[in-house]
């Protein structure tokens, strides 16, 4: 039975903490994972990470092409380049900043079950793993954005759709 859940909005203390890493993969883990995923697609979220939905433990998922990937206790291997591109956040509705992000990046961490997995991700999809792993730091993409759109920019990009 899956079951959406609330999305912690910014200003909520629990999106402000380091978040812990996951020691036991069991039903619990599954039943937040599902969640997750249920609570990303009805929001139309590139990705979701677990202080989102209220739980400090260092869990990330996101959509990639057809599917969506968990990835539990993440970490970084490589960090490579730099792009600077618009992004926004399920906890920031309606905000919009430009944010410098690695180019390239490749992670460590495992899948529900425990396994260890390794993944890469170039432009796009390494803007979203920085963004959600920044998410088990505390930190906000709207703490490190190199500027916020304005009011009268929003308004336009509303109208480009
Ligand atoms: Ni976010």
């Amino acid at each position: 039975m899956l079951a959406l859940r609330n999305i912690r909005k910014s200003g909520d203390g629990v999106l402000k903490g380091k978040a812990t890493p996951v020691s036991r993969f069991n039903a619990q883990l599954t039943t937040l994972l599902d969640d997750m995923a249920e609570t990303m697609d009805a929001a139309e979220g590139a990705g979701l990470a677990a202080p989102q939905v209220g739980i400090s433990k260092r869990i990330i998922i996101f959509r990639h092409e057809d599917s969506v990937v968990e990835l539990i206790n993440p970490e970084f291997i490589l960090k490579q380049g730099e792009s600077i591109d618009l992004e926004g956040c399920l906890s920031c509705p309606g905000i919009y900043g430009e944010v410098a992000r690695p180019q390239f990046v490749r992670v460590k961490g495992c899948d529900r079950e425990g396994r260890p997995l390794e993944l890469e991700g170039e432009g796009f999809l390494a803007r979203v793993l920085e963004h959600e792993i920044d998410h088990l730091n505390g930190v906000l993409f709207i703490d490190k954005a190199l500027r916020l759109l304005t009011a009268e920019e929003l308004q336009k990009l509303r109208e480009e759709g």
